[in-house]
């Protein structure tokens, strides 16, 4: 994708990475994903807005060679992560005494990543200002979205805030701006859950300074920019503040069909009783989708058989991946089968410490289950409704 012109002299300038199918190694992208670059031309000066992933520097360094386009004399770094940062030695070497401007921490970050040497730096406080002539950027830190040196910028004449990552989205599309709200806010949420959750309390900050600002148009570093921010904004507040829902995830494993015969029964269970009910087959699940039904669900019950005397390794890396997320879960609980015995909940429950959980009687059974287990799951449906209730989850 050539450049493109989002005001006089503004330019998105990145690469849409249409084939990324896994991020970090670990995230599924199914949607793709883009390196948003923002070239930005003042009167006097011009900056560039984060680079790209490695993989895409070419297609970034072609962008930038446009006849009216000149010199950069500014590399803005707002994360140090190398699908950001990760060209900027190439656009060092195209742009010779061009400095990268960053939060302190940001700089020491390149240095041990990327072996940029210290003199090409200048760092910025919060609220502190650079100005290009007739524009001025103004940088907000706000750390921990989701490193601990992230910073936004902000273009003050023109009103657009570049966050970086945050409210951004992992999504390949030749919209410049949001057309499908639908696709963008589900990829959007995928990205939030994946990314930002386990920062919830950080993102509230963060929204909270943002309201300061009047924005027009918010360029994020991946996916389509929103020339509606209320639009993005109103998903961040909603899944940063609001409370849980009356919904539960079951992430499970059956091997032999009685922990599967249990989860189809619990979840007739739940449902007959008001409960809203995602259930994920471990074998075969899009940890993203997992990931997002975490951010409104109120509890979580583990499905899982006994295998070598713990949780099947596939529900005990689901249990990891919901205490590394930290999501804003109230209950959590255990259902599964065992042929001879072991200490499933006990190891389960050590997994999951940053889980700030009441955690819910489990429902353990030998074998296939039969009446009596399907009234104790029953009964576990019953008193995760009432919790739910007593809560105010709706
Ligand atoms: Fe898109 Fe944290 O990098």
């Amino acid at each position: 994708m050539k450049p493109r012109e989002i005001k006089p002299g503004i330019y998105w300038v990145g690469a849409i990475d249409w084939d990324r199918r896994l991020f970090d190694s670990l995230i599924p992208l199914p949607d793709g994903t883009s390196y948003n670059s923002y070239l930005i031309k003042g009167n006097e000066k011009t900056a560039l807005i984060d680079t790209v992933d490695p993989a895409m520097q070419d297609v970034l360094l072609s962008n930038l060679n446009q006849p009216d386009f000149g010199h950069i004399d500014y590399v803005i770094a707002n994360h140090a992560e190398q699908d950001h940062s990760g060209t900027i030695p190439r656009v060092l070497e195209k742009y010779p005494g061009a400095k990268i401007v960053c939060t302190p921490k940001c700089k020491d970050m390149l240095i041990d990543l990327l072996m940029v040497p210290e003199e090409a730096f200048i760092t910025v406080n919060d609220k502190e200002t650079l100005s290009l002539g007739d524009r001025t950027l103004e940088f907000i830190h706000a750390p921990w979205v989701h490193w601990p040196e992230t910073m936004l910028t902000y273009l003050r004449e023109d009103r657009i805030l570049f966050p970086c990552d945050f409210l951004g989205s992992h999504l390949a599309t030749t919209d410049m701006y949001v057309r499908d709200g639908g696709q963008v806010y589900e990829a959007a949420k995928r990205y939030y859950a994946e990314i930002m959750m386990p920062f919830r309390n950080i993102v509230q900050k963060n929204l909270e300074k943002v309201k300061g600002y009047n924005i027009d148009i918010i360029a994020p570093s991946h996916g389509p920019m929103h020339d509606k921010p209320d639009f993005i904004l109103k998903a961040y507040n909603s899944w940063a503040f609001d409370e849980p829902k009356n919904a539960v995830v079951l992430p499970y494993i059956s091997m032999h069909g009685s922990t599967q015969k249990m989860v189809e029964h619990f979840v007739g269970a739940l449902a007959g009783r008001g409960v809203s009910v995602q259930q994920f087959n471990l074998a075969v699940t899009d940890i993203g989708k997992l990931a997002m039904s975490l951010v409104d669900a109120a509890t979580v019950v583990l499905g899982t058989p006994t295998v070598l005397v713990g949780p099947h390794p596939k529900v005990a890396y689901a249990a990891l991946l919901a205490n590394v997320l930290r999501p804003n879960l109230k209950f959590v609980s255990i259902i599964g089968s065992y042929g001879w015995g072991g200490k499933v909940v006990e190891q389960l429950a050590a997994m999951i410490p940053n889980l700030k959980v009441e955690v819910l009687d489990p429902v353990l059974i030998k074998g296939f289950p039969r009446a009596a287990d399907f009234e104790a799951l029953d009964r576990l449906a019953s008193s995760i409704a009432e919790k739910h209730r007593e809560k105010g989850f709706s």
